[in-house]
């Protein structure tokens, strides 16, 4: 909260100076919009915590319009993706594709995994798409992006709680928890999660939900 804090007292300041510019203030308030979202994310983390270490995973699933959700999401983390100097792109469809889960931890999902390639996707672009594969009667959702990647060795250690695979000197901060959140989440719902990363590649991380209805998309 201090450095909101300390942005706004600023920006108080400086309004109202002879060189105060609308530039000046639009940067201003572009980087205190910055630390909101930054600060929500923390609050957020330490919510889902509570809700998963409790035990009671009480689901409330109703039927969710994926595509909405996703732009919604996006949308709220795009702030942050900007300041990291990454792009989000979405490809979203068939548009009536349907799950049946709980809204709150569906959010939660997707919104752990678009942050994270925001955070460790080196300012590379996002690509995120949510498809359904009528085969296996699955609604398919994945965010990639083109950073770093995550050695092989991570690649199972990074969903259990605690566990980072930051590099040394790497200035990333987290609890290390927002994976194993996921996880648990997806699963408690029915669905999987996997990785897909090659060391220099970037990260492909892919969510599969059973498939509730299809209308108007096949
Ligand atoms: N998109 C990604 N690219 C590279 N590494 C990642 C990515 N997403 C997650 N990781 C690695 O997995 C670790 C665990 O992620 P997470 O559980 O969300 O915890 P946190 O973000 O708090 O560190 C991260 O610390 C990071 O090392
Ligand atoms: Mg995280």
């Amino acid at each position: 909260m201090t450095p909101i804090f300390g942005r706004v007292s600023l920006l108080r300041h400086m309004v109202g100076k002879p060189d105060c510019s609308a530039d000046k203030i639009e940067k201003s308030l572009g980087h205190i919009e910055w630390l909101i979202s930054r600060y929500i994310q923390r609050a957020t983390t330490l919510l889902d915590i509570a809700r998963v270490t409790t035990g009671h995973l009480k689901f409330d699933p109703v039927l969710v319009n994926v595509c909405p959700l996703i732009r919604e999401i996006a949308e709220s983390v795009r702030p942050l993706a900007e300041h990291a100097g990454s792009t989000l792109d979405l490809q979203l469809q068939p548009e009536g594709l349907t799950i049946l889960g709980d809204r709150l931890s569906l959010e939660q999902i997707i919104d752990n995994l678009i942050s994270n390639a925001v955070k460790y996707g080196g300012g590379t672009p996002i690509l995120i798409t949510a498809t359904a594969d009528f085969k296996n009667d699955t609604a398919v959702i994945c965010v990639r992006d083109n950073g770093p990647g995550i050695a092989p060795a991570d690649q199972s250690r990074i969903f259990e709680r605690f566990e980072r695979a930051v590099r040394p000197g790497e200035q990333v901060t987290g609890f290390g928890v927002g994976l194993w959140i996921v996880r648990q989440l997806t699963e408690a719902m029915g669905g999987a999660i996997t990785v897909y990363s090659e060391p220099g590649m970037g990260s492909a991380f892919t969510i599969t939900m059973p498939l509730q209805l299809a209308k108007d998309t096949k």
